[in-house]
């Protein structure tokens, strides 16, 4: 059968590390976006987290979608052109294809390079299906290219990456893809539940220090790439729930006073003193479906696994 494969590059701009830490560490409460943590050796150490034991999401999330999919198959049936926000490497999305049969797949993602070839392993291992990839920060927009079939549309999101947003941006994202799907196109997104603190803190502080390692590579690139004078045996790897605020906190505490010089800038931090890097925002199924209503998504199905570790959820533009 002949593939079709078609690349629509649009430039994403990501602001400069550079700018970023300097921005990030003049703020009185210091802190990093976590988008900085995906460099190559940043890319290949979450992709060794989802192989801890402790970091229960990719499997639990993996083993729901194989137990539903003849259920989503009953409520979405086939030939759906099928958008993937944030696909990097396009694995789960393989659980889906056969039984739902798209009339395309859109994989889009802001790593040109990691898409072309993750794009391209989906269209000789699924020599039926046409692959449209676009390469843009799908957290500003959501572009279709014009080759794409018409007709219905499905956004798959899984992997509890709307959890890296605040629950603000969450809502303002879940909007923008309302808008892509138009009325009656359907939503399949994954999201981590809340639950007992202890299986939180375990699966952000892994035995093996591999998430410590992943929140430690943003200072070898801060040293590496920005040049500045910051050596990360000086900081320490914090991860713990925060209970309030029903997110996973990720923070590098400095373990002394230390002067971090970058260009002409100088940064001092105390003992102690933290520069944040990332949250994990956690959902009750009532608060998710509370979020995706807001942003005017409908509520189709959701199911849990037996745990009650992870959801996922059928919505409705
Ligand atoms: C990508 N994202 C959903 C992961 C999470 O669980 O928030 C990133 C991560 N950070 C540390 N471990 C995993």
């Amino acid at each position: 059968m002949s593939k079709t494969i078609t690349f629509h590059d649009h430039h994403p701009q990501i602001q400069s590390l550079k700018s970023a830490v300097i921005a990030g560490l003049s703020k009185p409460n210091k802190s990093i976006p976590p988008k900085y943590f995906y460099d190559e050796r940043g890319s290949k150490l979450f992709a060794e987290i989802c192989e801890q034991p402790e970091y229960y999401p990719p499997n639990i999330e993996r083993a729901l979608l194989s137990k539903i999919t003849e259920e989503i198959f009953h409520l979405t049936g086939t030939n759906r052109l099928i958008i993937e926000p944030g696909a990097g490497s396009a694995t789960k999305i393989r659980i889906l294809l056969d039984p739902l049969k798209p009339s395309a797949y859109l994989p889009m993602d802001i790593s040109c390079e990691y898409l072309r070839s993750s794009a391209a392993e989906i269209a000789d291992d699924f020599p039926w299906l046409p692959v449209h990839a676009v390469c843009v920060d799908f957290t500003h927009s959501i572009p279709l290219p014009d080759t794409a079939p018409k007709g219905h549309r499905m956004a798959f999101f899984p992997g509890s990456s709307i959890g890296n947003f605040t629950p603000h941006e969450a809502r303002s994202f879940l909007e923008m893809v309302r808008q892509t799907l138009s009325p009656g196109g359907l939503l399949l997104i994954g999201v981590d539940t809340k639950k007992p603190a202890d299986i939180l803190n375990a699966a952000y502080n892994d035995a093996a220090g591999i998430t410590a390692a992943f929140n430690l590579n943003l200072l070898h690139r801060i040293r590496d790439e920005v040049k500045a004078d910051c050596n990360p045996e000086n900081f320490e790897h914090l991860a713990f729930y925060n209970q309030t605020l029903g997110r996973i906190e990720m923070h590098l505490i400095s373990r002394c006073r230390q002067t971090l010089h970058l260009s002409d800038y100088q940064f001092q931090l105390e003992e102690g003193e933290s520069i944040h890097t990332e949250n994990s925002y956690k959902y009750t199924p009532d608060e998710f479906i509370d979020l995706a209503t807001q942003a005017g998504l409908q509520p189709v199905q959701h199911w849990l696994d037996d745990q009650k570790l992870f959801a996922l959820y059928l919505l409705q533009a």
